[in-house]
Formats: structure tokens, C-alpha cells, sequence
């Protein structure tokens, strides 16, 4: 017997795996279930923390009004189908370990925590937000040995967000009039990009002088390190949760919306083999498109200095976990 389509009956919510229930996995579950946008399950190697943090977003649930479901577990088998895995998981850089140490270390949790999640959820489009940003992106696609398309990695979009906060600030106006790019990896290398950073369509070259835009640059570039310095116990993780949010959102609801992504590169800007902040459309595919805008020598230049960093990173990492 063929039941008849019943929406009420057929319709199934979309699943976002989230694995790390820390600072920005957690943050980035409650914005995803306050915004309705999908069910959510946290996972962390931690027994009783991602369960304690389900359990609080479900308390709210009647507060917020959502009807998403969070569940908490520390068994890949519960992020079983999810449509997107979210990996946060790792350590942060404490004193006394090197950023070498830091590196290899995330390196073996996130190829272990990959591996895991492809296992359950092999249809799902990755993305990753543990640091060293780029080189855990690389990782991930290795391990999983997915099409390059669903495997990306979030930090543009927040380095933009900063700068565009940044700009805002400075002329003093509403930061929905003002857009900001910022290409390649995330750390001190990125490159934003001044002539492509407009006021509702006005480059800010206009704007502001070229000391102003240098040292809001330089803030930008800072910006994590600006965040660590006041909280001290921890990196940023409000920012970075709305950063991915929109990376997820618009995969979930296929928007075909430009965003600066950590995204595989086959020979776009002169590069290959190597996961770098680019200009991507995304959407129910992930990565649908790489958009190569024209960049000045001194540009390229800049990129290709920090893909060269990206990949000496790289390196350590792939060693470390015997790739
Ligand atoms: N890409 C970006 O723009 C960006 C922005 C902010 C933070 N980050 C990075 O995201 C990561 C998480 O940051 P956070 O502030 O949430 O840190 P956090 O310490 O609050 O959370 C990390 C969580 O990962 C868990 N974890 C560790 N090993 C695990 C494993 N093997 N399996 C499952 N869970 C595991 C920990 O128990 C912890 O709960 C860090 O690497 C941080 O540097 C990146």
C-alpha cells in the first residue's frame, strides 16, 4: 500500500552534527534551534557535557518558541544521517604549549573525530572550524576522502564580520550599509581586501584614509588574539557561532550566498591542493562555485605568503597523524 504525500506525516527536520559541545559548538547549537533552522545533535568526548548543554537548550525551547530538538551524546552512533557535521572539537592554545604541540594535537582529534562522523553520516557536508582552520580542513577531507565540495572550512566569513564591525565603528554608521572580504588563511597572514570593502557600494578607499584602513586591517588580523587578551580564559566564540551559523544556513537553505570560505583549490588564484580563504557561493551542494576576483600583484602576492604558511602547517599536521 502507498501511503499518500502528508507533509505533517513525511516531513523529517534536518539533522546539523555538531561535534565539540565547547564554547563555539554549544553557541552555534543555540543559535540553530532558536532560529528554527534545524534538530541538533552535540557530541564531546566530555561524559555529561553535551547532555547537561542539551538539556538546557530544550528548557528554553517553549521560551524561544522553537521546535528543534537538541540531543547530547558521546556516541557517533546518535549523529547517525546528520545533513551537515560542524567539527569545533579541539584544544585551545594555554601556556606551555607550543603552537607546534597545539597543532599536532588537534591534528589527531580531528582526523579521529573526521573519521567518525563520516562513518555515520557519509552524505553529509562538513564543516570545520577548529584551528589551525585551513590545515583541520584539509584534514577532514582527507580522512573522510569526500569530493572537495563538502568539506570546507569557516574563518572568512568571521575575519570579514570583524572587519566590517570595525569599519562601521570607525565612520560611525549602521554596519548593514557596509560589506568586507578577506582572503586566505586565517591567522595573521589573511588578506583583506580594501578595494573590495564598500558602504553600500562605495569602496571605503573613499572613505577613509589609507592610515585608518591600515590599522583597521591590522585590528582585524588581530582580532582573535584582541578577544583572548580581555576574556583570558578562552577564545572568542559569539562571533565565530554566527559566522558558521551563516555558513550553515545557507547550505540548509540552498541561498546561493557569496561568503568568504576556507575552500579546496585546484589551480584557482594560482594554487593547488590546498584548503585557503576564497570567495565561494554556497549551497545544498557546499562549495558550488570558487568566484576568482581580480587581485593586484601585491594581492597575489599576500595570498600565496600565506598559503605558503598554510602549507608548512600542513605539513607538521599530516606527519603527526601519519598521512
Ligand atoms: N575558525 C575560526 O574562525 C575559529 C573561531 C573560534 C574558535 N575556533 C577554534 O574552534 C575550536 C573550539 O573552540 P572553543 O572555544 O569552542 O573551545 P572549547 O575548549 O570551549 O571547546 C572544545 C571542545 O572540544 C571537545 N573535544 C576535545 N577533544 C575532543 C574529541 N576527541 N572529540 C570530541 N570532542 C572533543 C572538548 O571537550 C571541548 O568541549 C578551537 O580549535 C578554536 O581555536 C576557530
Amino acid at each position: 500500500m502507498t501511503v499518500p504525500y502528508d507533509p505533517l506525516i513525511h516531513c523529517q527536520s534536518l539533522r546539523v552534527a555538531i561535534i565539540g559541545a565547547g564554547n563555539v559548538g554549544r553557541t552555534l547549537a543555540q543559535r540553530i534551534v532558536e532560529k528554527n533552522l534545524a534538530d541538533v545533535v552535540l557530541l564531546d568526548v566530555i561524559e555529561g557535557l553535551p547532555q547537561g548543554v542539551a538539556l538546557d537548550l530544550m528548557e528554553a525551547q517553549g521560551l524561544e518558541y522553537h521546535n528543534c530538538e537538541v540531543v547530547g551524546t558521546n556516541n557517533y552512533e546518535d549523529t547517525a544521517n546528520a545533513d551537515l557535521v560542524v567539527i569545533t572539537a579541539g584544544r585551545a592554545r594555554t601556556p606551555g604549549i607550543s603552537r607546534d604541540d597545539l597543532l599536532a594535537i588537534n591534528a589527531k582529534i580531528v582526523a579521529d573525530v573526521a573519521e567518525k562522523a563520516f562513518k555515520y553520516s557519509p552524505n553529509a557536508i562538513f564543516i570545520v572550524i577548529t584551528n589551525p582552520l585551513d590545515v583541520m580542513t584539509y584534514l577532514t577531507r582527507q580522512v573522510t576522502g569526500l569530493p572537495p565540495q563538502r568539506v570546507m572550512g569557516m574563518a572568512g566569513v568571521l575575519d570579514s564580520s570583524r572587519l566590517q564591525t570595525f569599519i562601521a565603528m570607525e565612520l560611525g554608521i549602521s554596519t548593514a550599509n557596509v560589506t568586507a572580504m578577506v582572503l586566505g588563511g586565517h591567522g595573521d597572514l589573511m588578506v583583506p581586501l580594501a578595494r573590495y570593502c564598500t558602504v553600500n557600494g562605495i569602496p571605503i578607499t573613499e572613505l577613509l584614509d589609507s592610515q585608518t584602513i591600515d590599522r583597521l586591517i591590522e585590528r582585524t588580523r588581530k582580532g582573535g588574539a584582541e578577544v583572548v587578551k580581555l576574556l583570558k580564559t578562552g577564545g572568542a566564540y559569539y562571533a565565530p557561532a554566527s559566522a558558521a551559523y551563516v555558513m550553515v544556513e545557507t547550505i540548509i537553505r540552498d541561498q546561493s550566498r557569496l561568503l568568504p570560505t576556507a575552500a579546496y583549490l585546484q589551480g584557482e588564484y594560482g594554487l593547488n591542493d590546498i584548503y585557503l580563504g576564497v570567495p565561494s557561493f554556497l549551497g545544498c551542494r557546499g562549495v558550488q562555485k570558487i568566484l576568482e576576483v581580480k587581485l593586484t600583484s601585491e594581492e597575489t602576492e599576500a595570498l600565496h605568503i600565506s598559503a605558503n604558511s598554510v602549507r608548512k602547517n600542513l605539513k607538521l599536521a599530516l606527519e603527526s597523524v601519519g598521512i
